[in-house]
């Protein structure tokens, strides 16, 4: 005979059993990035980890070289880095061409900036140069020439949004309505089994764009200027534990979704790592309202480019295709 006690103590245990697995599910993907992340390059100096460092220091120095005044001998310490990593890159073997032509390249655009520079660390050797593309650094445009493109076909549409950073100019203010609009267009990207569980905080007050931006941090000299963030997040309580990592997958989808459709609108963007610690989320949480069930994927940093300023920017060389495809 079912007794009330003998249901209780069924639901528990299928709570329990329930519990189990979602642990077994999450620690799945813990495992994986456990063994598979890359260590810094202070523990674990190899190919990969030099291959991500040149990556990362050359996307530090194109974003330097997208300030209208660039000070002399900017970033030198990042260079210095460069240098030395790129010249260990180089006598791999196996070595990935896009990478080394990267790393060579900006190396090339920081001379250049520097004309006047010295200095013996920075000579590019011989057997480097044949690496050089022009496709780095940054360049420079008006609010009219950068969104020309905005009611062309897809291809030249697409080919023309770069993430903007106003790292000399204050963005104009930006009317909700416009965000709204935007957002009405991104909501069109797909989401699992339609959930549309994609959440954006809209902040525009000064005071918080500037406390959000210092907490973040990868915006420095740019976020301030911002006349929007848009915190994208997702409610994870519209997911079972088997679709863990769909939460992020809409946020993505919709952000890029909503990148294009800001460009359209001809407001500038940047997305901002989401990918934040602990202690930068409880700061976070200070500042504005987010749930204990969302998770942050992005803060997109919005701009309104004045009319009659002149921007930089970078230009993020991109790989061939034939570079990302595996064909089986
Ligand atoms: C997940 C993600 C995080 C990013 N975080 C930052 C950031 O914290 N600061 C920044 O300046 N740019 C950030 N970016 C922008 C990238 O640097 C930029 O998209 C990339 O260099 C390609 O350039 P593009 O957007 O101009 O095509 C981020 C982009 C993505 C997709």
């Amino acid at each position: 005979m079912m007794n009330l006690r003998n249901i209780t103590l069924i639901k528990k245990n299928r709570k329990f059993k329930y519990s189990r697995y979602v642990k077994k599910q999450l620690e799945y993907d813990v495992n994986k990035y456990l063994n598979q992340y890359t260590t810094p390059l202070s523990l674990e100096k190899n190919k990969t980890t030099l291959e991500r460092e040149i990556m990362v220091l050359s996307h530090t120095l194109e974003k330097g070289l997208s300030h209208k005044e660039i000070k002399p001998l900017f970033g030198y310490k990042v260079m210095t880095q460069l240098c030395e990593y790129i010249k260990e890159y180089s006598q791999t073997t196996g070595l990935d061409e896009y990478i080394l032509s990267l790393g060579v390249s900006i190396w090339m655009e920081y001379n250049k900036v520097n004309s006047n520079l010295n200095d013996k660390l920075f000579e590019i050797p011989e057997h480097l140069k044949k690496y050089c593309n022009s496709e780095v650094g940054a360049f420079e445009t008006s609010k009219d020439n950068y969104f020309k493109y905005i009611n062309s076909n897809f291809e030249s549409f697409s080919n023309s949004r770069r993430s903007v950073r106003l790292f000399d100019t204050k963005s104009d203010e930006i009317p909700l309505e416009l965000i709204k609009k935007a957002i009405g267009l991104a909501i069109n990207a797909p989401s699992a089994c339609n959930r549309q569980a994609v959440r954006v905080q809209i902040i525009t007050d000064k005071e918080l764009i500037n406390k959000i931006s210092s907490i973040q941090g990868g915006n420095r000299g740019f976020g301030e200027n911002s006349g929007a963030l848009l915190i994208i997040k997702s409610n994870l309580n519209y997911y079972y534990p088997n679709e863990r990592r769909i939460p992020m997958f809409d946020c993505g989808l919709f952000t890029m979704n909503l990148l294009y459709a800001l460009h359209f609108y001809q407001l500038g963007a940047c997305v901002l790592n989401g990918s934040l610690s602990e202690e930068q989320e409880i700061n976070l949480k200070n500042v504005v309202n987010i749930n204990d069930n969302e998770i942050i994927a992005s803060i997109l940093s919005v701009v309104n480019i004045p009319d009659d300023e002149t921007i930089k920017i970078a230009c993020s060389f991109r790989r061939k295709p034939d570079d990302i495809i595996d064909i089986n």
